[in-house]
């Protein structure tokens, strides 16, 4: 049997020293903007001793992406700073930082996107009590969104984590766009089959990993994250997460992480 002490060597090249990675959990203690706290840094520096990584609560990509107050943001330029002393924070106790990138999509209010209407791949709203109707992304945003992706890829690097984490899973936007349920769409992004609602995440990792080859002088880690089934009809079930799983295997990620 693999023992939990031994070292864990991924595809890209990053070895953690053990196979014990903490499980992104938000605290929601970032500023309004998303700028990371004092507080934020200490507690993700406390929790990295002994671990081999820790994967960080969601970050934003987007504004119009962000999920709920307190969290994360990677969306602009000016978070350099932060981030960095975060991953910085981490990588003082031996462990490797991985920071999990999201897009909320239409699982989050208008009430902290500033008052913007909340958005996601087509104008359905989701089967929870107090769900918002959302806005379908035109096609020029839908890109626009991926590039962010692909940004925030590129500003993880520059602020020294060794990895993303996509957060596919918990109905986020990327879930969104696989999901026949969210995704209605007639447009390249949308279709009957999964192969059409997959577009977006194939997009998606192509941006991820021209990120990557540009700005990463190191290896860098790229893990995905999924969510098998969805209780909608239509929804996403098994068999539609076992044929994603088919495509992510022949994908430069180095991991998949269920939830
Ligand atoms: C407070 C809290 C915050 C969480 N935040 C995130 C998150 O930002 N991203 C994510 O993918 N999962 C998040 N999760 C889910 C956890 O990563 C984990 O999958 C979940 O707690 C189930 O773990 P368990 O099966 O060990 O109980 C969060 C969970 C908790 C309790």
């Amino acid at each position: 049997m693999t023992n939990f002490n031994e070292p864990l060597q991924f595809k890209s090249g990053v070895t953690l020293r053990n196979r014990l990675m903490m499980s992104p959990m938000t605290t929601k203690q970032s500023f309004y903007n998303g700028s990371i706290t004092r507080d934020e840094i200490g507690y993700y520096t406390q929790r990295a001793a002994g671990l081999g990584a820790v994967i960080t609560g969601a970050a934003n990509v987007e504004d119009l992406g962000k999920g709920w107050d307190g969290e994360l943001s990677i969306a602009h330029d000016t978070m350099l700073p932060g981030l960095s002393a975060l991953a910085k924070g981490i990588q003082s106790q031996g462990a490797k930082a991985i920071v999990q990138i999201v897009h909320a999509g239409r699982m989050t209010q208008r009430s902290v996107l500033g008052g913007h209407q909340i958005v996601s791949a087509s104008a359905v709203a989701a089967l929870r009590d107090d769900a918002e109707m959302p806005r379908e992304m035109t096609t020029e945003e839908v890109q626009q969104t991926i590039q962010a992706f692909g940004d925030a890829t590129r500003r993880a690097i520059q602020a020294g984590f060794d990895g993303i984490e996509l957060h596919g899973a918990n109905t986020y936007l990327i879930q969104q766009f696989f999901s026949p349920h969210s995704n209605r769409r007639t447009d390249q992004y949308g279709g009957e089959t999964p192969q059409e609602r997959y577009r977006f995440i194939d997009e998606l990792l192509t941006a991820v990993f021209k990120a990557v080859d540009q700005y990463a002088d190191r290896p860098f880690v790229v893990g995905y994250r999924f969510s098998p089934e969805e209780f909608e009809t239509p929804g996403i079930r098994f068999s539609d997460t076992m044929w994603l799983l088919t495509q992510l295997r022949e994908s430069r990620l180095d991991y998949v992480h269920v939830y």
